[in-house]
């Protein structure tokens, strides 16, 4: 399905991405009684998780797990954990078994992967079905820490695998699986500046094989927000917001 395109500055965009998450959240509450939330790092982080933070939202019912983490400590400033405590989950409060970090620290990533998997299971039910999950994407189109040509795109057998040589430093990672990214009841995609514009252009032509192309072409809802520097290569009829 096509992606809904939203181009506009930065804290328009990030008003946006309140509003629908806010909305999903209490849509959600209601009818299932909780709401299941996905952040990656990177610049998603800094742009937007301070304006989520402020969200007049009930933080005791809302579950927080990672699209993909860094093997590193979760007091290491490269921990996406960190930087999404710091900005948002200390600042809102959320409370600490609404919390469900990935073990980068953990030197077998492998077990930790398994780890992040059950934990998921265990509250996101079986197959797990996110809510949301809030991707960045690189100026190489990856998502999470799932990046192009690399065997951990075409895992469909697990929901959290190792990466132990990613391209983006650090090169160990943990990351949720495309499929589980995909089966989202929303997916934000953000990018901002221009060196995303080449690869968002890419990856929405038809039939692209990157990694933020395969989800927009699998996933049921994308949210593709931008800025004008990432919209700036794409074909005027896409530019449509929606
Ligand atoms: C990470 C991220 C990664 C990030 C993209 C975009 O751990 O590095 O989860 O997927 O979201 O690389 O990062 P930028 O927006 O900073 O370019």
């Amino acid at each position: 399905m096509d992606p809904a395109i939203l181009i506009d500055d930065l804290s328009k965009l990030a008003d946006e991405l309140a509003r629908r998450f806010e909305d999903d959240a209490r849509a959600a509450l209601e009818a299932r009684g909780k709401f299941l939330v996905a952040l990656s790092g990177g610049s998603i982080a800094w742009n937007f998780f301070p304006r989520l933070a402020r969200l007049p939202l009930d933080w005791t019912r809302i579950d927080f797990f990672w699209a993909d983490e860094r093997a590193v400590p979760p007091s290491d400033p490269e921990s996406n954990f960190a930087v999404a405590y710091s900005l948002w989950l200390k600042p809102a409060n959320v409370p600490e078994p609404r919390i469900h970090r990935m073990y980068g620290e953990d030197p077998d990533l492998r077990h930790a992967a398994k780890k992040s998997a059950a934990d998921l299971e265990h509250h996101a039910g079986r197959p797990p079905r996110l809510d949301v999950a809030l991707l960045g994407v690189g100026p190489d189109g990856h998502i999470a820490s799932l990046f192009p040509g690399h065997a951990a795109l075409e895992v469909d057998d697990a929901l959290v695998i190792a990466v132990e040589d990613a391209p983006k430093p650090p090169p160990r990672r943990l990351t949720m699986t495309l499929p589980i990214l995909c089966a989202g009841r929303r997916v934000v995609v953000a990018a901002t500046g221009d060196s995303k514009a080449d690869v968002i252009a890419q990856a929405l032509k038809p039939g692209s094989r990157l990694p933020l192309g395969r989800l927009v072409q699998s996933a049921t809802n994308v949210d593709l927000l931008m800025d004008t520097a990432a919209a700036s290569k794409l074909p005027a009829v896409r530019k449509q917001v929606e």
